[in-house]
């Protein structure tokens, strides 16, 4: 066994998955068996569970422990290929060749090292081996837990490491093995313990100069603001595992059956029945990236968006044993389910807008067209004015009496990578993003949410949050990490040119304001008030925008294919889908 790669935690084949299991209460950082082997030469197999043609996979060869080193070298063999297989106009776009995925021009070319550089220094180690980046090293300003490794942060970081032309997959597969160990750990707040498949929000790599031993700490929601556990976490880390096994061809890691039970853990949490009446997963506020009080409680598209992706992503890898060939059932009537709700119940456009606008109440039986009870007064005027002919989009929320009619990018960018979202739906939200350039990607891209809530409204809905004032942070504040979401939507939706102009209004900025967390204002013009400098993800998510753009190729690692078996609703049409 090589003691510098990560091991998992130990499990017997099939072992039980019910709360009161005895293995998951000790902390698996002390076991040391089922290590990986320290060196595979990874070749591709056909992996095709999504439907999609072979994809072009980097050959790489994963390092020996000499190699584990902050500069470690992968050769790869393969230069990824174009690829015709995603829904848009791919062939349109001509990837270009060069280091680091850069553009021909120089200051960006520049722009790209600087990024690449600053994503290095944020990798944190563990016991030698890189095991993820730290969300912000932003010397001025308090640490807080930006010194911590959180799981959805590292997803760019992760597939800027699986997307750069000399693919660095081991840092990935570290993090996904680290963080199942930390899955296994015992999650008590106070005298309640948590589900066994939570993940944690993130990690921090503790060093007892004393003992001269590091450990690492986990926080599962307990330290953080409100105490809520990510709901999201463990998605994108089936997501992060898929795009791994994509990237790379290598089927072991995700065929272990530590990772299966890892899988099935998380699934069964989501899966489980009770008393919903919806295919939608309900969560508390402050669960996902809006991690703190914004009225995204309920039934969130961007919570319900990373399920529908992780649900499909997990239908590929899921393996029969163990129970796993009922739970591959039991997915796969989720996915129909949740995308027929979804498509049908929260998507908006003018002709929907109209329909509800004209809604009577108090419908009781199954023929009820208002079927959630929504009093058409309760939509709020500025959506009146925002609908554009053109366009559409997923509503924020949708639940008893309850529409959320706010934009929120990250639920129907993932709509579109996942194929949530039909090929129309995803052009009528590209026409959307054309027709509300100013309010959704402004000045600094990108618009985590739309419009800002403000006065009483935000005083009841966020509680007074002295940190989501309005147009700031989550309330209408610009997040540059959005972008890697935003190029992948765009390209497979064939609308590059939207992506390369936001890549552009970013490129005139980000390095001159070093990089900063999120920006402030209506067109998101102010380096936002308490924004880091240095955050890991909108220099991440930027290097993934350019690779993507560069080379649409890369989109395959991360987007899945229209599942031809999901049925299409029937909806109204509006002008933007004859388009
Ligand atoms: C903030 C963000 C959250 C992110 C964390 C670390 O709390 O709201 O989404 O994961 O910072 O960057």
């Amino acid at each position: 066994m090589d003691s510098n790669h990560p091991t998992l935690p130990e499990k017997s084949h099939c072992s039980p998955e019910k709360a009161g299991n005895p293995d998951v209460t000790i902390a698996p950082e002390d076991r040391t068996s089922d290590s990986l082997e320290p060196e595979k030469a990874l070749v591709s197999t056909n992996e095709n569970g999504d439907g999609l043609p072979n994809k072009p996979k980097k050959s790489v060869k994963m390092p020996t422990s000499e190699d584990t080193t902050e500069s470690q070298s992968i050769k790869n063999t393969a230069v990824l290929k174009p690829s015709p297989s995603v829904h848009g106009n791919l062939e349109n776009i001509s990837p270009r060749n060069s280091t680091n995925g850069s553009l021909m021009n120089s200051d960006h070319t520049s722009l790209l090292d600087e990024a690449w550089e600053n994503l290095k220094k944020s990798v944190v180690f563990y016991k030698g081996m890189p095991v993820g980046t730290v969300a912000a090293l932003d010397p001025s300003a308090e640490a807080l837990n930006y010194n911590q490794v959180f799981v959805r942060d590292f997803v760019p970081s992760g597939l800027a490491y699986l997307m750069k032309q000399t693919p660095e997959p081991e840092i990935v597969k570290n993090f996904l093995i680290k963080t199942l160990h930390l899955q296994g750990w015992e999650k008590r707040i106070d005298n309640f313990t948590l589900g066994e498949g939570v993940m944690p929000a993130s990690f921090k790599v503790l060093y007892d100069s004393q003992r001269g031993k590091e450990t690492l700490i986990a926080d599962f929601g307990g330290s953080a603001i409100g105490r809520v556990a990510p709901v999201d976490s463990g998605f994108w880390w089936i997501v992060l595992l898929r795009a791994y096994t994509k990237c790379t061809g290598d089927h072991t890691l995700s065929e272990l059956p530590e990772m299966q039970r890892g899988m099935r853990l998380i699934l069964n949490l989501c899966l489980s029945d009770g008393f919903n009446t919806f295919p939608t997963l309900l969560c508390a506020d402050g669960c996902s990236m809006v991690d703190r009080r914004m009225g995204v409680y309920g039934y969130p598209i961007e919570i319900q968006a990373l399920f529908f992706f992780a649900l499909r992503c997990a239908r590929q890898m899921l393996k029969p044993e163990c129970g796993g060939k009922e739970l591959m059932e039991r997915v796969d009537k989720r996915v129909m389910a949740l995308s027929y709700h979804i498509r049908s119940y929260f998507w908006l456009d003018h002709t929907q807008l109209n329909n509800i606008y004209r809604y009577r109440t108090e419908e009781y039986s199954h023929t009820a067209v208002n079927k959630f009870n929504v009093n058409p007064e309760s939509i709020p005027d500025w959506v009146f004015d925002f609908m554009p002919l053109k366009g559409g989009y997923f509503i924020g929320n949708v639940s008893p009496a309850r529409m959320d009619f706010r934009w929120f990018l990250v639920g129907n960018c993932i709509a579109i990578l996942s194929s949530l979202a039909t090929p129309e739906q995803a052009t009528a939200i590209m026409d959307l993003l054309d027709e509300r350039w100013e309010d959704l990607i402004g000045e600094m891209p990108l618009k985590v949410t739309y419009p800002t809530l403000e006065g009483h409204q935000w005083r009841i809905v966020t509680g007074c949050d002295p940190k989501n004032t309005r147009w700031s942070y989550h309330n209408g504040g610009s997040w540059p990490v959005l972008l890697w979401l935003l190029t992948a939507a765009c390209i497979k939706s064939g609308r590059p040119q939207i992506a390369k102009r936001a890549i552009e209004l970013i490129e005139q900025r980000i390095s001159k304001d070093g990089w900063p967390e999120y920006y402030d204002g209506t067109t998101g013009r102010y380096i936002g008030k308490q924004a880091r400098k240095f955050q890991t993800w909108s220099i991440a998510g930027y290097l993934v925008a350019k690779m993507m753009i560069e080379n649409p190729s890369n989109l395959l690692i991360i987007a899945l294919e229209e599942d031809k078996k999901i049925a299409k609703p029937r909806l109204t049409r509006s002008v933007s889908w004859t388009c």
